[in-house]
Formats: C-alpha cells, sequence, structure tokens
C-alpha cells in the first residue's frame, strides 16, 4: 500500500459538530526503533508489546468554522489545562497530515487528553498521545465514509500516529505489532504497523511489564535528537541489519515459546540502543547507576531462581521488567524485596502486554 492510498475521498458525507473519544495505550519495544530518513520512514523494523495500564485517553470535539481558512484551529487541554506549549508539536502533526484528512482545516477541534500514568514519569506519552489522537480523527473520517472497512481504519490510524511519532504507529491494535518492511514479515510496511502475522505462544499470552521509575525526570536526549545521531554513526548500517537478523530469529522463538532465546534478543536490543547512544557524536549514557543495579539484581536471580525475568530499557533510565505469568509470584515478590528501592520514590508502574485502543463514549 502506498501513501496515495491514504488520501481523502471527498466524495463522502459533509462533515458534522461532534465529538469522539479514544483510549490509546502505551508500547514496549522488544526490537527497537532507533533511527529514521525523511517522512517518518524508520531506518529499520521493530516489534512491540502493545501495554494496557499505561494509556492516553483523548477527546476530540470538532465544531464547523465560520470561515474556511489554510490554518489549524485548536485548543488543546492537558489533564484539565490549556497547554499552550504542547500546541507546536501539535501543529507540526497537522501539517503533516493535512493532505490525508483534509477536513481538519473545516472544523475547530478542541483537544482534551490525560495520561493514565504520572506527567512526570519519565514515561514517554507520544505513542500513546499521537495514536489516541490519530483515531479520534480517524473516527470522525469514519463518520464521513460509511463504507470505510475496519481493516484501513486500523491501518490508516497508524499511518496518521507514524506522522507525529513513529512508535505511536505501534499502539493502534495489540497485542505484538510490527512495523517496517521485513523480508521475513509478510505484509509489514514502512508506513504503518501490523498485528504480528505468525502465530505467538500462550506463554507470551500474558507477558508481564512492570515498569521501574528509576529517573522521573525530563529525558536527557529527545528522540529526534537521537534518531538523528544515527545518520552520521559509524555503526549504524550494522545495527540497522542486525534489527532485521533479530526480527526473523524471533519468528522460531515466539512460535516455539523458547523464553531464553527471547531473553537474550529482548536484553541485547535494549543494550545495542544504549550502545548505540554511547558511541554517536555527541555521545551519551542514559542509564543511571541505579539502572545497572536493577540489572545486575535481573541477572543474579534470573540465574538462581531459574526464571525467565528480563529487561528492556527505552532511551532513558527507567527499566520495563518483563516476565511470563507462570512467573508473575516469584518475580513480582522479588520485584518488590529487591529491586523498588532503586526507583525514585519507591515509584513503579505494573502494566502488561494489552490489546490495542478503545473507542470511549463521548
Ligand atoms: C527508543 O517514536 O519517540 O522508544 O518518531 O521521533 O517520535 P519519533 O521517535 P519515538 O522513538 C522511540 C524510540 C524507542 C524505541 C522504540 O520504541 O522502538
Amino acid at each position: 500500500m502506498s501513501e496515495e492510498q491514504f488520501i481523502f475521498h471527498p466524495d463522502s458525507e459533509p462533515i458534522k459538530d461532534g465529538k469522539v473519544t479514544w483510549r490509546s495505550p502505551s508500547n514496549i519495544a522488544l526490537v527497537k526503533y532507533w533511527g529514521k530518513k525523511a517522512n517518518q520512514i524508520p531506518a529499520n523494523p521493530s516489534l512491540s508489546f502493545t501495554l494496557n495500564a499505561c494509556a492516553t485517553t483523548t477527546s476530540l470535539s470538532y465544531t464547523q468554522r465560520e470561515h474556511y481558512a489554510d490554518d489549524f484551529s485548536f485548543d488543546l487541554y492537558f489533564e484539565g489545562s490549556q497547554k499552550e506549549d504542547f500546541k507546536p508539536k501539535i501543529n507540526t502533526f497537522f501539517k503533516r497530515i493535512a493532505p490525508y484528512v483534509p477536513f481538519i482545516k473545516d472544523v475547530h477541534l478542541t483537544i482534551e487528553t490525560s495520561n493514565s500514568f504520572p506527567h512526570s514519569s519519565g514515561i514517554a506519552s507520544s505513542a500513546s498521545g499521537m495514536s489516541a489522537l490519530a483515531l479520534c480523527l480517524m473516527d470522525i473520517e469514519r463518520q464521513m465514509d460509511t463504507t470505510m472497512t475496519l481493516d484501513f481504519f486500523h491501518r490508516k490510524a497508524s499511518f496518521l500516529a507514524r506522522l507525529g511519532s513513529g512508535s505511536a504507529c505501534r499502539s493502534i491494535e495489540g497485542d505484538l505489532v510490527h512495523w517496517g518492511s521485513h523480508e521475513d514479515t509478510v505484509g509489514s510496511s514502512d508506513l504503518y504497523g501490523i498485528k504480528y502475522p505468525y502465530t505467538v505462544h500462550e506463554v507470551f499470552k500474558n507477558y508481564h511489564d512492570t515498569i521501574l521509575l528509576v529517573d522521573k525526570g525530563q529525558k536527557q536526549v529527545s528522540s529526534t535528537v537521537g534518531h538523528d545521531l544515527m545518520h552520521a554513526h559509524p555503526f549504524a548500517q550494522n545495527r540497522f541489519d542486525q534489527a532485521h537478523e533479530n526480527l526473523t530469529k524471533l519468528k522460531t522463538i515466539l512460535v516455539e515459546g523458547n523464553l531464553p532465546e527471547f531473553v537474550k534478543i529482548v536484553e541485547s536490543e535494549a543494550l545495542t540502543l544504549h550502545a548505540m547512544m554511547m558511541t554517536s557524536l555527541p555521545y551519551f549514557i542514559l542509564m543511571k547507576p541505579n539502572t545497572l543495579a536493577i540489572i545486575n539484581k535481573i541477572w543474579a536471580f534470573r540465574e538462581s531462581s531459574n526464571t525467565n525475568v528480563c529487561f528492556t530499557l527505552d532511551a532513558g533510565a527507567n527499566v520495563h521488567v518483563l516476565y511470563p505469568q507462570n512467573e508473575h509470584k516469584v518475580v513480582y515478590q522479588f520485584i518488590k524485596d529487591e529491586l523498588v528501592v532503586y526507583c525514585e520514590n519507591g515509584q513503579y508502574l505494573c502494566d502488561r502486554i494489552g490489546f490495542g485502543a478503545k473507542k470511549i463514549n463521548s
């Protein structure tokens, strides 16, 4: 499918005033997206678990504008208060998506958004936030085009979300989502995320992700800057090739439920992401001493308990602790006894694999 297929058809119902609300989850990458080309095209394919508890709920109210103007008219409320500083990011998003949803220039939009997780938790809200907004816009489009299939609805929502934030295109559906062209993944595309198209073993069905908030501060490196560092990076091509290889290996691992091999790939992906940042110019160390302490504790516990607990990281110091449902009791006890001391103010979030975004009655 090419970009042209997502251009809006003008032969549809005229837009009416209304309001739509969507709740969209965050996601955690197993194979990381790090590096991109123009127009939010990823430098390598990625795969993620959709989360459940960490989510953004966004309501979008729309009313016809009195006079047509070639710009965007919108107000933005975050957790009840008007947020001027979020507006430039949304304006850039609207500019990018306007060719595909031109009706956004015909209406005044009121965006009301809130997160299920604390604002200053260091948890990126761009994936859940941009996907929730993309879904609201698609809901409006669907009201004007009643022939739209559910497949197209999901695909275009993912396509639009990608133009807001790359990882957001993996937050529309669940429970595993693949984004980016990959020769061993049928139907994969750089333009949108797809539900993972292969069989996945039962053991991955109820996977847990306990997010340890090691550093709740502002991100040290924005993802825009981070992705950019891959352009002149001496190891970039090897890294992109490695992501392709890891996805191919995961195909068998996911069917077989081979947890020891799963752990190796997931942890290696997290460490490679950080290694890329440590070896770029300028260079960054995004782990904190407590991140390392947690990783060492997880390794020691995995060895002694014979479990398959593992970690992954985003572009920051927080640690995502991943483990299957049948190990929940023992691993959760270990987290409480030995890992929570490393969290800022003892804070952590309990999440698990989820099934994608949901429409909420407005
Ligand atoms: C480390 O999706 O935040 O979380 O496209 O610039 O918005 P933009 O980047 P973003 O990058 C996420 C990077 C990552 C890995 C991942 O989620 O795959």
